[in-house]
């Protein structure tokens, strides 16, 4: 194992009817003014806003309301949320939705408290050195943002989506309850269990050495996020399916499956510019984008793909040569999305081989001519892996 240092100091608070201690946990920290930050219209419509008012009421926390926040979250909203958090003198923000909700929070809590552009920090201009705290309740297990030190945000006019790391992200408390996670269309369960699978894989993916204690936690979280992915399928209200997904989403991207190892993030950034692009859900690109990687990345990694395809698909090596028990892992993936829903081709999300130019294009602008740590990449490989998605 190599050097590191583990530090998600979120208190977590986990299971049924727990959103409506919010006001009590809000209390705890001190908060005196909050700003609750939201989607376009889901807690509305199941009534979690309205639980969400009255806890705060009870415990005489006055509030201030800002909704909106759209999937891939946008730099305006963060800019409005900045300014009405300054006029209104908000001390604490309290995100209550998915990973957007939850981005975008971040990037006004951090705003509010500098005197610039919050854009600055994403041109890596400056650096946050301060930002209101941050509470969550969480609707949506995915983008692990309830305990995650990153907030994704797109830049509208630039057409660029980015993520930031800064430990001022890490929120102060995360409420999950699973039960809040019913509402979700079929979709958005999905997607969310290709992402935090994928959370898992770009720490899973790695060149480091002696790493086969957190790889065998990686291991069984991913066949158990597996299988209820696939029990939701038919039983969406099935809670302890449920709050598998949600503590497995919470913790495949908090930083516990990354200790010890170098970390990848290239299918990450591969899909971040089709969500910038062409605004597609996160972990649809996802879907579309690992089975592409796997195959282009296979040949410089066929023991890491073998384990990968014994160890989470029970693919049984007898009478094949150890590439073809990996490639057998990789089909398995891609038959795994298919029965969840998830798209698996360009095709599925909208996308052409014609806006692979497009795409190559920001992929530079945002992050170079090379990448990536399991294997170094370059641009023109970037081409090859989106054009493997499109057959
Ligand atoms: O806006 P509302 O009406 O709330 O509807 C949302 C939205 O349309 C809906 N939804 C959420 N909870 C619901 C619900 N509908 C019914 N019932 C519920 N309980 O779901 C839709 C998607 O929500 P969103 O927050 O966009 O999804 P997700 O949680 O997947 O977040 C995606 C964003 O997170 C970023 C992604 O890039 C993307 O921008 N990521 C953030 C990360 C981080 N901060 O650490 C890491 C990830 O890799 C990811 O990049
Ligand atoms: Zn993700």
């Amino acid at each position: 194992m190599e050097n590191f240092i583990f530090h998600s100091p979120t208190k977590f608070v986990f299971g049924k009817d727990t959103e409506i201690e919010v006001g009590d946990l809000l209390n705890s920290y001190g908060a005196k003014k909050v700003l609750i930050h939201y989607g376009t219209g889901s807690i509305k419509r199941s009534g979690l806003f309205d639980r969400v008012i009255e806890s705060l009421k009870e415990a005489r926390i006055d509030f201030v309301e800002l909704g909106g926040v759209v999937p891939n979250p946008r730099d305006d909203l963060v800019y409005e949320g900045i300014d009405l958090c300054k006029k209104e003198n908000v001390d604490f923000v309290l995100a209550v939705g998915g990973g957007s909700a939850i981005d975008s929070a971040k990037a006004i809590a951090a705003g509010a408290k500098y005197d610039g552009d919050f854009w600055d920090f994403y041109d890596r201009k400056a650096k946050i050195e301060d930002a209101l705290k941050i509470g969550v309740i969480l609707t949506l297990p995915a983008a692990g943002s309830e305990g995650s030190a990153s907030a994704v945000i797109t830049n509208t006019d630039r057409m660029l989506k980015r993520g930031l790391n800064s430990s001022y992200y890490r929120p102060t408390f995360s409420i999950i309850n699973p039960e809040l996670t019913y509402t979700l269309p079929t979709y958005q369960t999905s997607a969310g269990v290709v992402d935090m699978m994928g959370h898992i894989f770009e720490r899973y993916f790695t060149n480091s050495k002696n790493t086969l204690f957190v790889d065998r936690l990686a291991e069984g979280t991913l066949v158990s996020i597996m299988e209820a992915g696939k029990k939701l399928m038919n039983e969406p209200t099935n809670y302890e399916a449920r709050s598998i997904i949600c503590w497995a989403g919470t913790i495949a991207h908090n930083g516990f499956f990354g200790v010890g190892r170098e970390e990848d993030w290239t299918s990450h950034r591969l899909e971040h510019e089709l969500s910038a692009l062409l605004d597609v859900t996160h972990g649809a690109g996802l879907a579309v984008i690992y089975p592409a990687y796997m195959k282009y990345t296979l040949n410089n990694h066929i023991k890491r793909y073998k384990r990968f395809a014994e160890k989470l698909f029970n693919i049984n090596p007898e009478g094949k040569t150890d590439k073809e028990v990996a490639e057998a892992g990789i089909k398995a993936l891609e038959n795994f999305y298919e029965s969840i829903d998830m798209p698996t081709r360009f095709a599925g999300i909208n996308a052409s081989e014609k806006d692979i130019p497009k795409l190559l294009k920001k992929l530079e602008e945002n992050g170079g001519k090379s990448f990536g740590q399991f294997e170094k990449l370059t641009i023109e490989d970037a081409k090859k892996i989106y054009q493997l998605a499109c057959e």
